[in-house]
């Protein structure tokens, strides 16, 4: 499907835009492994999300959707899962496939893996490796370092402590989810800290976590006990809104029920440097997730510098955080950031390629790039790649671009974010975006 981009100048009203990705996905797993039920509301209804539930229930977990992201996991506990019977398809999802490894890690049984085409291009060998060497089997692709990967699993797995070279919160789960079977303590030491949901949602759950500055380790022995989720609305879906309201001409958006836990939040940090409104309204805290409502109006922006720790605190929300730095006055850099070229595209090269055709001066750096901002965009036929996050930050500058924008390939929005064309028209009173041939 392509998506054709009409600009607009006004942008009105309060949306709440779908669930956590990240919380949704843990919420299925571990109440897949939980004793008793875990009834979770606000689970996110794309593809992503819905191939992880897909996934439990192929390892032999109940689980019924009672309405819109609404669903009851009857959890099987520590020991219930059983042998798929076909391989299981995480579509294009990487939180999905690495958490899954993680699980099956240690399951005393076989289980295949495999993606759409981006995800068996990802790097699956910062999981199966540490896995490794707890005891786990993996085979596959690349030396067992792509999907599709058959891992058996063992268990006892063996204790482990690991320092990531990356700060990936995948990572960490991958390895905490495994030390669930393991026989001692498995730690986790990472560079900069990443998202904590895991941390705050496998404690609610009873497991042994002793969080610390940079590493955290569970303890052996615990169990969990399956507990009610809310899922608050994701921050990342959220960022889309937020730039095209503070790049509009006129805006006032009211985003409610917005997840703002600390270690997803560097998007406000980097919309508060450059000049952004925004402001955090009705503070509200469940399930261990801090939300609060997000109110943004347009304003002129400022260049910026993200670079270091900032990075894993918003590192899916730099393809729109480009958009930002195209309209703000002076030269935005982006550094350290790396991990965008392993992310469902190589989001550096795409990024400065699709916007570099809207007349963005953009350039391309090893592990990031150079905004030269303040310049009009202007419509162009541009492609996402297959890249979700990409396909929206596009049509946030087609936006604000001289006229129309044409964008390729914006199936992939479904993963993340169903309804993000309905909400952007509601907001915009309109139909600035439209299904075009
Ligand atoms: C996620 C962690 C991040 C993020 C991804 C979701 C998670 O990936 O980019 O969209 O839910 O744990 P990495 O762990 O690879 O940094």
């Amino acid at each position: 499907m392509n998506l054709r981009i009409t600009p607009v100048t006004r942008l009105v009203g309060e949306i709440e835009v779908p669930g956590d990705k990240s919380i949704s996905h843990r919420a299925a797993l571990f109440g897949a492994l939980a004793e008793g039920r875990t009834e979770i509301t606000g689970y996110l209804e794309g593809e992503d999300c819905l191939n992880t539930l897909a996934a439990v229930r192929a390892l032999g977990v109940e689980v019924t959707r009672k309405g819109e992201g609404r669903y009851l996991v009857d959890g099987v506990g520590l020991a219930g899962l059983t042998e798929p019977d076909n391989v299981i398809d995480c579509g294009n999802s990487g939180t999905g496939a690495r958490l899954l490894l993680g699980v099956l890690a240690g399951q005393p049984f076989t289980t295949v893996l495999t993606g759409d085409d981006s995800l068996r291009r990802r790097p699956m060998g910062r999981v199966a490796e540490p896995l490794t060497r707890m005891g786990a089997q993996v085979a596959g692709r690349d030396g067992g370092r792509r999907l599709p990967l058959a891992i058996t699993g063992r268990r006892p797995l063996r204790a482990l402590t690991y320092r990531s070279p990356v700060a990936s919160a995948q990572v960490k789960t991958a390895l905490l989810l495994a030390g669930l079977w393991a026989d001692g303590p498995v730690t986790v030491e990472e560079p900069a800290l990443s998202r904590d949901h895991t941390e705050r949602m496998l404690a609610g759950f009873g497991a042994r976590l002793d969080v610390a500055p940079g590493r955290v380790t569970i303890g052996q022995g615990g169990r969990l006990t399956g507990q009610p989720i809310a899922v608050p609305s994701d921050i990342s879906s959220a960022a889309f809104f937020l730039v095209a309201a503070a790049i509009a001409r006129e805006a006032l958006v009211t985003l409610r029920h917005v997840g703002v836990n600390p270690t997803r939040t560097g998007v406000l940090d980097v919309l508060a440097a450059m000049g952004a409104r925004v402001r955090a309204e009705a503070p509200s805290a469940g399930g261990g997730e801090p939300a609060s409502d997000l109110v943004v109006t347009s304003g002129p922006l400022s260049a910026t510098e993200i670079g270091g720790p900032l990075i894993p605190r918003l590192i899916d929300e730099v393809p729109v955080l480009a958009v930002a730095a195209c309209m703000a006055a002076g030269t935005t850099r982006v550094r350290d950031a790396a991990e965008l070229r392993v992310k469902e595209s190589d989001r550096i090269a795409v990024i400065a390629t699709e916007l570099g055709k809207m007349g963005a001066r953009i350039r391309e750096t090893p592990d990031g790039f150079e905004i030269e901002g303040g310049t009009r965009l202007t419509g162009a036929r541009v492609r996402s790649g297959g890249d979700h996050r990409v396909a929206m930050a596009l049509a946030v500058a087609g936006l604000v671009a001289d006229g129309p924008t044409l964008i390729e390939d914006t199936d992939c929005i479904a993963t993340s974010f169903p309804g993000f064309a309905d909400l952007l028209n509601r907001l915009a009173g309109g139909a600035p975006v439209a299904v075009a041939a």
